[in-house]
Parts: C-alpha cells; sequence; structure tokens
C-alpha cells in the first residue's frame, strides 16, 4: 500500500471539477499550464489541449471543424458576459453564457467548436449532429470529452442546451456519463454513493478496467492509503471531496 495526502486546496483542482452558478471556480490555473491549440489562437489546458487535437486529428477533421472559444480569463468572461447582456439582453445572456466566475471557460478544460463555415457566432456556433461533427461527437467520450450542457437537463446545468460546447472530464468518465445519460452535476452526486471506505465503483470500458471512490476532504489534509502497485488519478469535484480513479 501507498500513503497520499492532499491539500484541501487540491478540492478545486483537477479534470472533474464541477463550475456552475453554485460552484465558483475557486484557483485560477497558472499560464504555464495553459497553451494554444495548434494552428489557433484558442488556449486549453494542456492536456485538454493535447487530448483535444489527438481526436480532431483522428477524425481527420482538417480544417473543417474550428476552435471558437477555449480558455477564457475572468476579465474575458466578465467582458463577453456584459456584451451579450448589451447585445441580446437578459434571457439570452442567463441562458447562454456563464456568470463571471462560473464558467468552465475560466479552467481551461472547456471548448466550443464550430463547424468550419462563415460567419462563425461566437456565442452560439453551430455545430451540427450530423457530417464531420457528428463524427466527433460519436468519439468524444472516448477521448474524455462530454456535451456538457444536453437537452432535458437545463433545471441542473442552469445553462440551455449547448451543442457547441464540450468539456474535458478525462477517461473512464465521459463513457460512463454518456452510458447513464448523467449531466456533470449528476454524476458527481452518483460517484458520492462510492466512498473511500465502502463499495467502490468498478468499469470496465474498452477492455480497460477502471475502479472509481469518493473521498470527503478533511479542514486541512486528507489521507488515505492505495493499492501500492495501481496508477490512479485523482481530481476535487471543487465542492468538499474528491473523486480518485485507479487503472485495474
Ligand atoms: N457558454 C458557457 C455557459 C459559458 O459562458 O461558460
Ligand atoms: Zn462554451
Amino acid at each position: 500500500m501507498k500513503a497520499a495526502a492532499l491539500n484541501r486546496v487540491q478540492v478545486h483542482q483537477g479534470s472533474l471539477l464541477l463550475v456552475n452558478r453554485n460552484h465558483p471556480l475557486q484557483c485560477t490555473i497558472p499560464p504555464e499550464q495553459i497553451r494554444p491549440l495548434e494552428h489557433s489562437t484558442v488556449s486549453l489546458e494542456r492536456k485538454t489541449a493535447l487530448v483535444l487535437e489527438t481526436l480532431l486529428s483522428t477524425i481527420g477533421s482538417g480544417s473543417s471543424i474550428v476552435p471558437v472559444s477555449g480558455f477564457r480569463t475572468h476579465k474575458e468572461q466578465e467582458e463577453i458576459y456584459a456584451s451579450s447582456l448589451r447585445d441580446h439582453g437578459e434571457v439570452f445572456t442567463r441562458n447562454y453564457v456563464a456568470l463571471p466566475g462560473c464558467s468552465e471557460h475560466e479552467t481551461g478544460l472547456a471548448i466550443d467548436l464550430a463547424l468550419n463555415r462563415e460567419p462563425v457566432d461566437f456565442i452560439r456556433p453551430y455545430f451540427p449532429e450530423d457530417g464531420i461533427c457528428g463524427r466527433f461527437r460519436s468519439k468524444a467520450a472516448s477521448y474524455g470529452f462530454i456535451q456538457r450542457y444536453p437537452k432535458g437537463k437545463e433545471s441542473l446545468t442552469g445553462i440551455a442546451p449547448e451543442p457547441w460546447h464540450f468539456r474535458y472530464v478525462g477517461l473512464p468518465h465521459a463513457s460512463i456519463m454518456n452510458s447513464h445519460g448523467f449531466c456533470l452535476e449528476e454524476y458527481l452526486d452518483y460517484l458520492m454513493q462510492f466512498p473511500y471506505e465502502g463499495h467502490h465503483l468498478e468499469v470496465r470500458i474498452e477492455n480497460k478496467s477502471f475502479e472509481i471512490f469518493y473521498l470527503k476532504a478533511e479542514d486541512d489534509v486528507t489521507r488515505l492509503t492505495l493499492p501500492g502497485y495501481l496508477p490512479y488519478q485523482v481530481s476535487g469535484d471543487n465542492r468538499e471531496g474528491f473523486i480518485f480513479t485507479l487503472w485495474r
């Protein structure tokens, strides 16, 4: 067994962060963890950028899919919010633009994509269900991306359906969420049923086995032991705890 220790601040770091109106971002991503996508001025968190580029290249998207908006600073989100309020009014803005401090774009883990067809709308890009965009959708989960604001989940996400907004949550989480039809709010609640001290979630996806559990954070340092021989990842949920993912 090996010992692990997590600081309280880590609750607010990682690829499974829940960021919405009720869960504002608590940590700013360091600039060195952000980089521009290839042939683009749009930036993302480094791992998210790499995985997205791999996915786009796997489906042979070439220039037919364009990144429209990725990482945004808090100030940029404030400007987008203010200009949307001015141009489109309050109802539209509340539906399609997250409050500054509550936008996934400030994490670097979210990307808005468009079919490369003029004009490209910055707030509501066109990303249809068919063609190359459909191919992207069909592969997204196996690369760790979810469509973050699905139709039917508006009361949970607080945002209208956004077929263009994809969020990196990593593997195997995106696939589990898709198979259950969970949005991120529902998935994180579901994972709390699998505590460290109890029964863990075991899943097998594409011939790989994963074990997942939830651990509530202590006020200061959270300590636990893990099987020494298994690779694992940990992410905060931006609420009260951590999600551990073990590769079995
Ligand atoms: N369009 C999404 C909700 C954002 O502004 O973060
Ligand atoms: Zn977006």
